[in-house]
């Protein structure tokens, strides 16, 4: 396995360096199609991709979104991105799940577009403390695609810590780009930021390959990045 490891002290440095990497990625390759995370993980990304003032040309590819929200929810995902990094960048081209939708017909409709527009070029992603990538969670096959999932007890509790003031009804199910479509990136940035990740990154990296452990699909990865603080990396010195 070969990766890049990019090492951040603090939040601001996680920031710039995500960024960097970004840029790095993008650059040269003519609107890629790029993924990108919702979470606390990215923010300090976002806060530096706004900060840039750079306007970086791309079609934005959704990750992941709940199912069943109304179209003016704030809680959705393509809001949430919305408002912090697509709209400040301009970014006209959005392929995002309808979450109101017909969810079988929705996934068709999201896996016709990846199939018109292309693979992934470039993944940046976050991993969950049970291991998850997207929405895919422990034991997700490294072959499925676009699909409608179960969310897990775990993530669920840490979507609502999102929403603290939204009550005890929050979405149990979710569309997400698979594994299958995360594996056929050409390049992907790994951003994971705390001591709560610390273990979850070790197992992932240095673990067993295996779909307990989604993330742990990275080790195969070519064109991996992994932009972390030194509190996520905690485990992987040990
Ligand atoms: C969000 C997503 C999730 C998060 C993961 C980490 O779009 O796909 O896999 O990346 O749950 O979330 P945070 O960053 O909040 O710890």
């Amino acid at each position: 396995m070969k990766y890049t490891v990019v090492e951040a002290s603090n939040d601001t440095e996680f920031g710039l360096k995500a960024k960097a990497a970004f840029y790095a990625a993008i650059d040269g390759l003519s609107m890629p199609n790029v993924v990108l995370p919702t979470g606390e993980t990215p923010r300090p990304f976002y806060q530096a991709l706004r900060d840039d003032g750079s306007k970086p040309a791309f079609t934005y590819v959704q990750l992941d979104e709940y199912l069943g929200l109304a179209e003016s929810d704030p809680r959705l995902f393509a809001a949430w991105l919305a408002r912090d990094v697509l709209d400040p960048l301009d970014i006209k081209i959005r392929l995002t799940f309808n979450s109101a939708a017909e969810p079988e017909q929705e996934v068709r409709r999201m896996r016709d577009r990846l199939a018109v527009h292309g693979p992934i070029d470039i993944a940046v992603l976050g991993i969950g403390s049970n291991g998850h990538i997207g929405f895919n969670e422990p034991g997700s096959s490294f072959d499925h695609g676009v699909r409608i999932v179960d969310l897990a007890v775990e993530t669920i509790a840490a979507n609502k810590a999102y929403w603290p003031q939204s009550g005890t009804s929050f979405p149990a199910q979710a569309f997400t780009l698979g594994l299958a479509d995360l594996k056929a990136a050409r390049q992907t940035i790994l951003l994971v930021r705390g001591e709560g990740k610390a273990e979850i990154l070790r197992r992932a990296l240095l673990g067993e390959i295996t779909p307990d452990v989604p993330g742990s699909y990275l080790q195969r990865q070519k064109g991996l990045t992994i932009v972390a603080d030194t509190a996520a990396l905690s485990a992987m010195k040990l």
